[in-house]
């Protein structure tokens, strides 16, 4: 029989794919041996199709099996083993899985390979750069794509003008882009915000330095370092002068103290940005001008990253009369209470218990009248359901501001706001340790990429052989050195803490980015080398593919829909990642076995189609995660 044949038969005989729930045979080749292997356990069983679906689990590794069932999910009464004995012994001879083998409480199913080939293949190669994405996720109504997208605002990176970009920005950065990309692929309309540091007394001090110290020129060159070093500068200063005067102080002499204090730069940029806060169309110029600049600095290196923002929000974007209408509101609604003429939030009166007193008593509107970080964040979302009427949100901030993050999503739940609460979701992450550039410390990413670039050169020269062949080494440094970077931030689990380590990072042996890099790069060495021609490729006979490195190759390169969708689940950028480092791994072993100059035409068709969905599954999965770009080997 013809597999294809058979294929479509059991497709027919499988009936209407309702009753299975998300499943998308067209895109993910896996899901109709979850339908076929669901129907056949319904025949004998009788458990309802939904339970079974969903019990059927992936393996951790391929001996385990394709799929697995855990026999107690399937809540029939019994002992696992028993039942699971008693099923094999109604098990029909199926076209598509071999007969399982009871394992413990557990029923691990092996696809068989040439059907499973005769799938994957064509359906990679038909699908692109689309195998793996399945748009059906983002949709309002998948039953009814024309009832339109979900959308999704992602708030990421988040950097503070003037002030250094740290790890906790990084990660933000890294993660956040991963998460617009998976959700894109998952058919999201995806809304990425970046919500800049660039408001607060600390302009006021940004704008009186550079009264002192700015040059335009600087400026127009090289805002975001001009900038820092400005900031730096007058806040020496002002250390300096507070120094100065406690000594007066300490010494009785205050009245000369006060004098210092009145006309110190501290003060100044408190009446500064007073003049900012009420509007002042001059000094807000100058401020604008520092934003727009860093901002365009910004976009570049965004840029290099294949991150690109649809909004440069920021806390000077949210209006104080929106402010004050929340703490208004806050208060009306017995929220927030005065205390000390400020305005608090006491949780420990509204949400009972330890949960209550952990979420403590934060200030949102100080004394003198101005406002918070904490009430920007609550005011801004409220803007942003307004102007974007989202589906779901994601606040992609460090786990340092667990409890801010915490806190803002209470508050805005008590004001009574339960749908709006309900749709936001704080992705955090641990640290980065031991992050400083060898070339001072770190001012903005550049710093940080230029760095690894740099330290990777060092690592491509010590193979001077390659090293000759490369045409433009600085430009392959620079992407290897992004995609250390990203690859080491995304290998573990986002909540763990990672050290910063250029040596481990920029290693071609290991999960690194280099390594992935160099996986990508031979694959597309074989295309070339092969030079087969598109037709060729469609025409291989694909049941040639029989030896195990094949086939297991195969069975990696089928599960690529689904660990999206598990992606989608886990929000975890490790899920990608760790996947395609076992798929490498399985196709680098494979090289030796599965050649293709010197093999005859039919089988050199054949194992480049399999390469073929291989480089498909790369390329798909690595801009997941970074940005694949076909370096020259
Ligand atoms: N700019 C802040 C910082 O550097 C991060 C902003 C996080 N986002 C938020 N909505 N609070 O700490």
């Amino acid at each position: 029989v013809d597999p294809v044949d058979e294929l479509s038969a059991q497709l027919e005989k499988l009936g209407s794919l309702d009753k299975y729930p998300n499943c998308y045979p067209d895109v993910n080749p896996q899901d109709i041996y979850r339908a076929h292997i669901t129907s056949i356990l319904h025949e004998i069983t009788g458990v309802d199709h939904t339970i079974i679906y969903n019990a059927l689990q992936w393996t951790l590794s391929l001996d385990k099996g394709d799929l697995v069932l855990a026999i107690p999910a399937l809540r029939v009464k019994g002992k696992p083993n028993e039942l699971g004995q008693q099923w094999l012994e109604k098990w029909p001879e199926s076209p598509l899985v071999e007969k399982p083998v009871i394992n413990g409480s557990f029923m691990p199913f092996f696809f068989k390979p040439v059907p499973l080939t005769q799938l994957t293949i064509p359906t990679a190669r038909k699908l692109g750069r689309e195998f793996g994405s399945n748009k059906a996720n983002g949709l309002k109504d998948p039953s009814d794509p024309s009832k339109g997208q979900k959308r999704i605002l992602i708030e990421f990176s988040s950097p503070n003008i003037a002030k250094p970009f740290h790890a906790g920005h990084l990660r933000s950065t890294i993660i956040g882009g991963f998460l617009s990309n998976l959700y894109s692929i998952a058919g999201w309309d995806v809304v990425r915000i970046n919500y800049l540091g660039d408001w607060g007394k600390q302009y006021g001090i940004l704008a009186v330095g550079f009264e002192r110290y700015g040059s335009e020129d600087a400026l127009a060159k090289d805002p975001i370092n001009h900038l820092f070093e400005i900031y730096v500068k007058v806040n020496k200063e002002i250390a300096e002068e507070k120094e100065e005067t406690e000594k007066l102080q300490k010494e009785g002499k205050t009245a000369e103290a006060q004098n210092i204090i009145e006309n110190s730069t501290d003060e100044q940029a408190r009446k500064y940005f007073k003049l900012m806060v009420d509007g002042d169309e001059k000094v807000l110029a100058l401020w604008k001008r520092f934003r727009e600049l860093s901002i365009d600095r910004y976009k570049e290196t965004y840029n290099r990253l294949n991150i690109q923002f649809d909004e440069y929000s920021g806390e000077s974007q949210v209006s104080e009369e929106a402010m004050n209408g929340a703490a208004k509101s806050m208060l009306e609604k017995g929220i927030a209470e005065e205390s000390d003429g400020a305005l608090i939030v006491d949780f420990s009166k509204h949400v009972q218990g330890k949960a209550g007193k952990a979420l403590e008593k934060p200030i949102v509107r100080r004394k003198d009248g101005t406002a918070l970080y904490l009430t920007r964040d609550i005011s801004e979302l409220l803007n942003r359901e307004e102007k974007y009427h989202f589906d779901h949100m994601i606040y992609v901030i460090a786990s340092q501001q667990d409890l801010h993050v915490k806190q803002f999503f209470k508050i805005v739940e008590l004001m009574g706001h339960k749908e709006i609460a309900s749709k936001v979701q704080h992705i955090n992450f641990g640290l980065v340790l031991g992050m400083s550039t060898r070339k001072g410390t770190v001012k903005f990413l550049d710093d940080i990429l230029r760095d690894v670039g740099d330290y990777m050169h060092e690592v491509m020269k010590k193979n001077q052989d390659k090293y000759q062949q490369v045409e433009n080494p600085d430009a392959v440094a620079d992407i290897m050195g992004i995609s250390a970077v990203m690859c080491q931030d995304m290998a573990g689990k986002r909540i763990n803490n990672y050290q910063f380590d250029m040596a481990v990072m920029t290693s071609f042996e290991g999960d690194t980015g280099p390594y992935l890099q160099y996986a990508h790069a031979r694959l597309c060495s074989i295309t070339r080398k092969a030079n087969l021609s598109e037709e060729e490729i469609s025409s291989a006979d694909l049941s040639l593919l029989t030896e195990v490195h094949a086939v297991n190759l195969v069975r990696v390169l089928s599960q690529w829909p689904d660990v999206v969708q598990n992606t989608l689940r886990t929000l975890e950028p490790t899920t990608v990642l760790t996947y395609l480092f076992k798929m490498t791994h399985v196709l680098s072993s494979s090289y030796d076995h599965l050649r293709i100059v010197g093999s005859e035409p039919g089988l050199m068709k054949a194992r480049m189609a399999l390469y073929d969905t291989a480089r498909i599954v790369l390329s798909n999965g690595y801009p997941i995660v970074g940005r694949v770009h076909d370096v020259p080997t």
